[in-house]
């Protein structure tokens, strides 16, 4: 079968197709056949080096894919072969025509959805969920969403009001990006590209503060926030780091101010994500989450892929095919 090998440590030109074995289930695990695959912000920076990579390559890269089960392992209900189910694959692998994962990672696809569009929401709208969760918003509170035009950010602005925000503050890099944070429910944007844009937000605030900050730019720039925080009440749900580094925040930063910092990421907080993956897909279905897609692309041009992502260009996901 046609498989995406990693190749190397490098930029989006060590992702090569290649001829490479069929998957066979071990006990425990499930081989689809993939119909959507997404192209995940973090499997770029897995790609170029900047996130530990759990594998050396070369190996097959990817992480998450959509189809439809073929063979199942020793230990898992026949009665899966023939639905159609995301699956995570715990590493590598989902770059491929057929994929093979653990069972307990397969969630059923609800009829109305495609597999595009279970694709592209399977990650976003998953993390979304657990952040919304995680920030038990009030109805009366405003938030602040970085990154929002795009991934985790876009499925944020699209749910915030629903799970409990009265006002919702996005950032986003450029005119295209602002208008579709506008697009997707923001009230207010802010462009980040300008490294002052949290000293333009405490003026455009005049003196109001934002209560939930859902960062993914971490840096310096969570620390510039700290006083756009409502003191006492604030909360800094940490979930990214685009900016190259985590939120730059301390302890001492912290308590003078009452605010706190929730750390969301690491085994555990990617457990409740798992567990979220159902709500995201069934809002998908339902229409109360709409799966933003940029483009569709057959398998084998997943390094132009990769190379869109970097340019920071795309107005949603990109989702390869293998057919
Ligand atoms: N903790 C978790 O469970 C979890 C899960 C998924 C992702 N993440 C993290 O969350 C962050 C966003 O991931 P995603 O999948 O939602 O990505 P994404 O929105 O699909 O793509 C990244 C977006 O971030 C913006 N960006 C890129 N570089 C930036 C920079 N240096 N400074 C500010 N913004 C930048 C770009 O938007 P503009 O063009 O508008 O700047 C780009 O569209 C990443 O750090 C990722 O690793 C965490």
């Amino acid at each position: 079968m046609k498989a995406i090998v990693m190749t190397g440590v490098g930029g989006p030109e060590v992702l090569v197709t290649r001829e490479v074995p069929e998957p066979r289930p071990g006990a425990g695990d499930l081989v689809i056949r993939a119909e959507a695959i997404p192209v995940l912000f973090p499997e770029t920076k897995l790609c170029s080096g900047e996130y530990p990579l759990p594998v050396e390559p070369p190996v097959p890269f990817g992480f998450q894919a959509v189809g439809t089960v073929t063979e199942v392992g020793a230990d898992v209900d026949t009665a899966l072969i023939g639905q159609r189910v995301a699956v995570d694959t715990m590493g590598f692998g989902a770059y491929a025509e057929y994929v093979c994962a653990p069972a307990t990672s397969a969630v059923p696809i609800p009829d109305a959805l495609s597999a595009p569009d279970a694709a592209a929401v399977l990650m976003s709208g998953s993390v979304a969920l657990t952040l919304l969760e995680t920030a038990r918003l009030t109805g009366v509170e405003t938030v602040l969403i970085e990154a929002a035009a795009t991934g985790v950010g876009a499925a944020l602005t699209q749910l915030a009001k629903r799970n409990g925000a009265a006002r919702v503050i996005a950032t986003a890099g450029g005119p295209a990006k602002l208008a579709q944070a506008r697009k997707l429910g923001a009230d207010e944007t802010i462009d980040h590209t300008d490294p002052s844009w949290p000293a333009q937000l405490a003026e455009s605030r005049t003196g109001a503060t934002v209560d939930v900050v859902f960062d993914s730019i971490g840096g310096p720039t969570a620390t510039a926030l700290l006083d756009a925080v409502t003191p006492l009440q604030g909360r800094i749900l940490s979930y990214g780091f685009l900016s190259g580094a985590p939120a730059q925040i301390s302890a001492a930063d912290l308590i003078p101010r009452g605010i706190t910092l929730t750390g969301c990421s690491g085994p555990h907080w990617l457990a409740r994500v798992a567990n979220s993956r159902p709500a995201a897909l069934a809002q998908a279905a339902t229409g109360t989450l709409i799966p933003q897609i940029a483009s569709i692309l057959p398998l084998d041009q997943a390094a132009t892929a990769h190379q869109l992502l970097d340019s920071r260009t795309p107005l949603g996901a990109i989702i390869l095919t293998p057919s």
